[in-house]
């Protein structure tokens, strides 16, 4: 099975070329999955749905034609099924804050439950088989970062803080419910925490593998909607998963010749040849801003067609190497960078702002670097193998 991660600025358009990517997708036949992690769902809208008759079957796959299907994470439903035990306990917890209970419902949505939600039914649909590919239509970049960091964090609770918790909390509870005004969470909600885990098995390994999983980066041609590309592009990196996409959407059409749009062209071309050098050797696409909104089935096909050529299959493996990698070894840090081809030459290495600018001969990368890492400046670089190893310590 494979998975698409759509990740990007909101409104870049994420959800008309996941739902485009889905059509095509199943069109060339492959069973396949659209699914929506974004909680503010237009995933409906653009194959222009009537509302009654797809939220009428809401928290399960809704069939668009023999191989297609869409599903919108409906959270209140998820809570029904999986989350009960721990927002029943977190609204009892907030009602004794004197809260009202619409409120104390409303806040027991908490973050992540979505993403944590969404990737039960990946987790799922893997197990039963029932598709080849699963398109993530995700929420703007921050919420998607947080989808991807999930697993880690949740590892790292249920190894160091669940069992010590849950023992304390068997030796505290008779106690202390007779004098905190909060009531302790019972046992049973340390069960379905065990047991929503349960259901998460795998999965950090599944987005971890690039033969599996492979993020695809919406953007648009503007400075803004770039920065947040880079960082959304670190982050994955960081996270071990493999980025194998850009698509520059809303690429002002060559017949524009309109005096008013004469600024915009310039800059868009400015930025195009910018991301194209960030992110080589990962495959730039562009798809040019329609006359019109890409709404319903027909339009949407013809985005799908623009997006891809006629036989090109979206869900191929084309690449299983992360780009770069950052580690610490020995009290220091390292980004390892692939380079796609053997190089010769200087290897040059300098700091700009906080990425790591790297030029091995005529080949020039600039790599984003990590929070705990952008006070730091390269020292030491080695070339083995088409990787390259530069060193980071405190200047
Ligand atoms: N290439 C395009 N040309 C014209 N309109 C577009 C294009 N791509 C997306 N849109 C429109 O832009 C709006 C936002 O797109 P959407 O896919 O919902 O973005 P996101 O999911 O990233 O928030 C929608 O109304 C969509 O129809
Ligand atoms: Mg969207």
């Amino acid at each position: 099975m494979r998975i698409l991660l759509f990740s990007g600025k909101g409104g870049v358009g994420k959800t008309s070329l996941a739902a485009a990517t889905g059509l095509h997708l199943s069109r060339i036949g492959y069973r396949t999955l659209v699914m929506s992690v974004d909680p503010a769902h237009s995933l409906a809208d653009a194959f222009d749905l009537e509302a009654d008759l797809f939220h009428g079957t809401t928290g399960d796959p809704y069939r668009i034609n023999e191989r297609l299907a869409i599903h919108e994470v409906n959270i209140q439903k998820e809570i029904k099924r999986h989350w009960r035990e721990i927002s029943t306990y977190v609204i009892s917890v907030l009602r004794t804050t004197g809260i009202s209970d619409v409120e104390a419902e409303e806040l027991a949505i908490l973050p992540g439950m979505e993403e944590l939600s969404a990737m039960m039914y990946v987790n799922q649909f893997r197990r039963e088989r029932r598709y080849d590919v699963i398109v993530l239509d995700c929420a703007p970049t921050a919420e998607s970062m947080r989808f991807v960091s999930m697993p880690t964090t949740l590892e790292w609770y249920m190894r160091h803080i669940f069992p010590y918790q849950r023992g304390l909390l068997k030796a505290v509870r008779p106690i202390a419910n007779r004098v905190s005004p909060i009531e302790l969470p019972p046992d049973s909600y340390f069960g379905n925490v065990q047991d929503l885990f349960a259901k998460l098995e795998g999965i950090d390994e599944l987005l971890e593998d690039p033969k599996t999983t492979s993020v695809r980066l919406v953007t648009n041609p503007e400075r803004m909607v770039l920065r947040e590309t880079q960082r959304a592009y670190v982050y994955f990196s960081l996270h071990g998963l493999t980025v194998d996409g850009i698509i520059v959407n809303r690429v002002l059409p060559a017949e524009v010749s309109d005096a008013f749009f004469r600024e915009w062209r310039v800059s868009q071309g400015r930025i195009l040849e910018e991301i194209e050098a960030y992110f080589a050797p990962v495959n730039v696409k562009r798809v040019a801003l329609f006359t019109h909104e890409v709404l319903g089935r027909e339009r949407l096909e013809e985005l799908a067609g623009v997006l891809y050529q006629e036989k090109e299959d979206p869900a191929a493996v084309v690449r299983t190497e992360a780009p770069f990698t950052f580690v610490k070894r020995d009290g220091h840090y390292e980004v390892r960078v692939q380079l796609p081809f053997a190089v010769k030459g200087e290897v040059g290495l300098f700091k700009k702002g906080d990425e790591l600018v790297v030029e091995v001969g005529t080949l020039r990368r600039h790599i984003g670097l990590p929070t705990s890492m952008a006070a730091l400046s390269p020292t030491r670089a080695t070339l083995e193998n088409k990787v390259l190893t530069v060193e980071m310590k405190e200047s």
